[in-house]
């Protein structure tokens, strides 16, 4: 019988690993329900997933054009990250140096600090300027493995500057968009998909199908990646062919590259053989823009960057022209601020920093209602620090999540599972700020929805990475492995209201996955954050 085409067999590995969506977000015992297929393989087309399942039979049943081998290696789905400050002006490292002798996080801020400090440094810097660096960010959490990400406003808070971040954000996020020509920026965090890391000093040398080599090549069709990846010296298949512990390339059937036979280094020479294969999916840039962002002569196939939900933050604190009138701040916000973000469609979700000292719960059921009526999703910072009875309040205005809970009221956990409300955990924050972590053995047992998310912000926890806050999650909360990779996939992707899209490895869903070099998945939280992550894919296309 004829095998199926398809794009790209990811596989063998030691194991596949993925929840499985149902009509619910995973809660309760589905909290720690996996799907595990050793020897897994996953085929996908037109940037979709088409099967998954035991590779021998996938072998069997598709002739893919590309092979991404993964012997010895756990293919899990791209991790979701839900809550994020990503757009950020400057570090606060002094701010890390004042908590350690003894300062908290809620004295930096009473006295104009904090989230203060990042708000005179965001409102300094251009839109450009603030795009630039929220890409690089991007791309440093797509190379961890995040494929999704949540990014918040709040480092404006006046209307001029929370419009400036959000269309940075937007901005940042678009591939096709060169970001006035600053972009690219040199050597970068970026993979064979997104500009290749070397480069081509002089004509003939070991090349890598970088900056340079890319006019020896065509873009579009198989023989340019053939032609690119047996153009160069001899003697960079070794590691390409061995197919050991790192996931590497090998394509499939005659007509396609060989990057066995390649240029060195093997890894980017095929990378921009699938490229030449893969038929992009998602948001693909062109023109100008796509030959900068894909490194000059790049096969034309353009930038690829984790999906980024906006999320407008307007109340995240009270900034310094209202210090002491919380509530004239509250009327901007609605009746300036949430109006103008509505307008220009800049924003999905409306949130609040709901806490002692910072928004009160009618201040925040205030804004809730007013960002409703606007046709804002709600999703709310609550009892972070204080038990302020946030958690309540999110449960009844119907919020997609809430977010922290490290001090949320017992009465008020049995209200967010009737509300349908997912608990985003972010113990990585709870670490960082020596805070007791949230509850999260009595939300599971509650059958409250968990996911996990960084919280990526200069302040409260100025790290991107998913596995790491898997561990934390394991070592602090109680969670099991299983669990937090569960609360770190579909259970983000619910609380982003994509579950049906991403978040698991079924047929039908995007195809955004993660290889790391371990032999099963509950690698991710026992290795504290350093799992290596040998490869990414989104939308189908290798990024990573
Ligand atoms: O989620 N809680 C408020 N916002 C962030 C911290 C932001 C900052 O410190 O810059 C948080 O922890
Ligand atoms: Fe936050």
């Amino acid at each position: 019988p004829s095998r199926e085409p398809v794009d790209l067999l990811i596989g063998p590995a030691a194991q596949v690993a993925t929840p499985r969506a149902a009509e619910r977000p995973p809660a309760g015992p589905q909290q720690g329900r996996l799907e595990v297929i050793p020897g897994g393989a996953v085929a996908v087309r037109d940037g979709r997933i088409v099967a998954v399942g035991p590779y021998a039979d996938l072998a069997r049943r598709y002739d893919p054009a590309e092979v991404l081998d993964a012997s010895g290696c756990t293919v899990v789905p791209g991790f979701v990250d839900p809550h994020t400050h990503l757009c950020f002006a400057g570090w606060r490292a002094e701010e890390f140096e004042r908590r350690l002798a003894g300062a908290s996080y809620q004295e930096i801020l009473a006295a104009g600090g904090g989230i203060l400090d990042t708000v005179r440094r965001t409102r300094e810097a251009s839109e450009v300027e603030l795009a630039a660096a929220l890409r690089r960010r991007l791309l440093e959490v797509l190379r961890l493995g995040t494929t999704t990400v949540e990014v918040k406003s709040g480092y404006g808070l006046t209307t001029a500057d929370e419009l400036k971040m959000l269309r940075a954000i937007r901005r940042a996020a678009d591939p096709a968009d060169d970001l006035d020509g600053t972009w690219p920026l040199g050597a970068g965090a970026w993979g064979p998909a997104n500009g290749p890391r070397l480069r081509k000093n002089r004509p003939g040398a070991t090349g890598s199908g970088g900056p340079g080599s890319g006019s020896d090549v065509d873009a579009g069709d198989g023989a340019g990646g053939a032609r690119l990846a047996g153009g160069g010296t001899a003697g960079g298949g070794a590691a390409a062919g061995a197919g050991g512990a790192a996931a590497t390339w090998a394509a499939a059937g005659t007509a396609h590259a060989r990057p066995t036979a390649g240029t060195a280094p093997p890894r980017a020479a095929a990378g921009a053989a699938a490229r030449a294969a893969v038929p992009a999916a998602g948001p693909v840039a062109a023109g100008p823009a796509a030959d900068r962002a894909g490194g000059h002569g790049d096969l034309g196939s353009g930038l690829v960057l984790p999906e980024v939900v906006a999320t407008f933050l307007g109340a995240h604190a009270v900034p310094p022209e209202y210090r002491g009138r919380p509530d004239e701040y509250v009327d901007r916000i609605v009746e300036e601020m949430l109006p103008a973000v509505a307008r220009e469609g800049l924003a999905e979700y409306a949130d609040v920093f709901c806490e002692q000292g910072v928004f009160d719960l009618e201040q925040t059921r205030r804004i809730v209602e007013a960002a409703r009526r606007l046709g804002f999703r709600i999703r709310l910072h609550v009892d972070e620090l204080t038990p302020l009875g946030g958690a309540g309040l999110a449960a009844r205005v119907g919020a997609v999540s809430a977010d922290h809970l490290l001090h949320v009221r017992d009465e008020d956990i049995p209200r967010l599972r009737e509300a349908g409300t997912v608990a985003t955990l972010l113990p990585g924050t709870a670490f960082f700020l020596r805070e007791p972590y949230a509850p999260a053995r009595k939300l599971i047992a509650a059958g409250v929805p968990v996911a996990l998310a960084t919280d990526y912000n200069p302040g409260s926890h100025p790290a991107g990475s998913m596995p790491l806050v898997m561990a934390i999650a394991c070592v602090g909360m109680g969670m099991t492995p299983t669990e937090a990779l569960v609360a770190s996939t579909l259970g983000g992707a619910w609380a982003l209201e994509r579950a049906q899209r991403l978040g698991s490895l079924e047929p039908g869903k995007q195809a955004d996955l993660v290889v790391i070099d371990a032999p099963s998945y509950q690698h991710l939280a026992y290795r504290l954050g350093t799992v290596p992550v040998v490869a990414v894919v989104k939308g189908g296309r290798v990024v990573v």
